[in-house]
């Protein structure tokens, strides 16, 4: 057979997957929402759990994602239309591409705001507004921001525009030069600040926090939250890497590069718990504190340390960077298919795009101010959003990922595109993808409604 070629264009290399996929999935989701939902959920029986769901169900979802879309080399919609045809079932496979994309705009009108949040504090910091600043001070400072929709409506759209003018361009270049630069250099500013809060007072209490293992912490809500923050850290479920992976050359192992991913991923996570969580207990700050947790805490620390408004500044940077290039894949799945279906040129198609998670996310800022009366589900629109994607739309859409992978594309198709020779590997991948992480997802699902309705 011929081998296919998308029509978006392919990655240069094995590594610049490996690199943009990583630019995918370390963002908000490493940085901010980690630490703060570990916060929420008392600690380290909550990173065990997570870490578990990482290993046996994101890693194998992740690898099923990218091989239906390096088979197919189409945006997620048709990729999964086209390989359910070619093994002989309905394209109506296609339905879970567009509960991917639904839930990219979801992810993407709340995780916009907080992005902008981003961008405001790095002006800030660039300004030199946060010197010396202590706890009470960095709460309030926030405080003020979430109460001014002005400001958030600037910082919101200047993101928007950020990440459609990357998707206008094509992704390829253009992400495939930052990504090279940027996530190495992220790294290294983390492990300043690890250095940063190892110094703390707090550090010891940080890392019990993080990583004691206390059972009696857990409930079935802990459970899902960890499940779906696996399935939101690694960009899964909603076909960002499936997109991703269209663009894979192909004579590359999927299984090794899926394995880096998430190793990166979780490393950042636990870095930046361990850098937030010191620096929290150091300050007699509270763990639970929420979103807010990361825009107050580490604003204290750079108040502290000699030359903290530069690295203040270049911090946010690196997290601002983080979170672009995540958005960039949450709209490159509608993007291409906008482009395969109508002949777009990705130029309205980003304009289309960006309107509409536009208005999406100011609905989500509302929440903080003008709009903090309105609730669904007793949420307020930023809840509510970042509930039902990573919660709900997401391990759905994974655990259909993984029943059309393990049990409805043939054995040899799955053989084929992995490649991975020993067989040992490929029958854990294949038991994992099968049994293991679809009776995950459903028992987690089916409890937490047993527990929710009791
Ligand atoms: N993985 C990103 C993060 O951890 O910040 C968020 C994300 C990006 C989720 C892309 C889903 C996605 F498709
Ligand atoms: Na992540």
């Amino acid at each position: 057979m011929q081998e296919k070629k998308s029509i978006h264009g392919a990655w240069a290399s094995r590594w610049i997957f490996i690199l943009a996929a990583t630019g995918s999935a370390v963002g908000l989701g490493n940085i901010w929402k980690f630490p703060y939902i570990t916060g929420e959920n008392g600690g380290g029986a909550f990173v065990l759990v997570y870490l578990f769901c990482i290993l046996l169900v994101g890693v194998p979802i992740m690898m099923a994602e990218v091989l239906i879309g390096r088979r197919a080399r189409q945006s997620p919609i048709n990729a999964m239309k086209e390989v359910a045809i070619e093994a002989n079932h309905s394209g109506n496979w296609s339905l879970v591409g567009w509960m991917g994309v639904l839930a990219g705009f979801m992810i993407f009108s709340f995780y916009s705001v907080v992005a902008g949040w981003v961008l405001y504090y790095i002006a800030g910091m660039g300004v030199g507004d946060f010197a010396s600043i202590d706890g009470d001070a960095a709460g309030a400072k926030f405080n003020s921001l979430l109460a001014d929709p002005q400001t958030l409506v600037i910082w919101h759209t200047v993101f928007v525009a950020m990440v459609m003018l990357v998707i206008a361009g094509g992704v390829k270049k253009g992400l495939e030069n930052a990504v090279k630069f940027l996530m190495p250099a992220l790294f290294v500013l983390l492990l300043v600040m690890l250095g940063y809060s190892m110094q703390t007072e707090g550090f010891s209490a940080g890392w019990n926090f993080l990583f004691h293992f206390d059972p009696s912490e857990l409930s079935w809500d802990a459970v899902l939250v960890a499940l779906g923050h696996a399935f939101f850290t690694l960009s899964l479920g909603m076909g960002a890497i499936m997109a991703y992976g269209s663009y894979m050359p192909k004579k590359s192992s999927i299984g090794g590069s899926v394995v880096t991913i998430a190793l990166m991923d979780t490393l950042v996570a636990l870095i930046a718990g361990l850098v937030i969580f010191p620096i929290v207990f150091a300050n007699g700050m509270d763990p639970g504190a929420g979103p807010g947790l990361m825009f107050v805490t580490l604003p204290v620390a750079f108040g502290q340390m000699p030359g903290g408004q530069i690295f203040g500044f270049v911090f946010f940077l690196l997290v601002g960077i983080a979170a672009w290039t995540s958005a960039i894949s949450l709209i490159e799945p509608a993007a291409a298919w906008l482009v395969e279906k109508f002949g777009w040129h990705r130029v309205p198609a980003c304009i289309a795009l960006g309107l509409l998670v536009w208005s999406l996310g100011i609905a989500a800022l509302g929440s903080f101010n003008f709009m903090s009366d309105f609730t669904i589900f007793g949420f307020n629109t930023f809840d509510f959003l970042d509930f039902m994607t990573a919660n709900v739309m997401l391990p759905l859409g994974g655990l259909f990922i993984a029943i059309f992978a393990g049990w409805f594309i043939t054995r040899k198709m799955a053989e084929d595109e992995l490649a991975i020779s020993s067989p040992l590997l490929f029958n854990a991948w294949y038991i994992a993808l099968r049994f293991v992480s679809p009776v995950a997802v459903a028992i987690i699902f089916i409890l937490n409604l047993v527990e929710k309705l009791s």
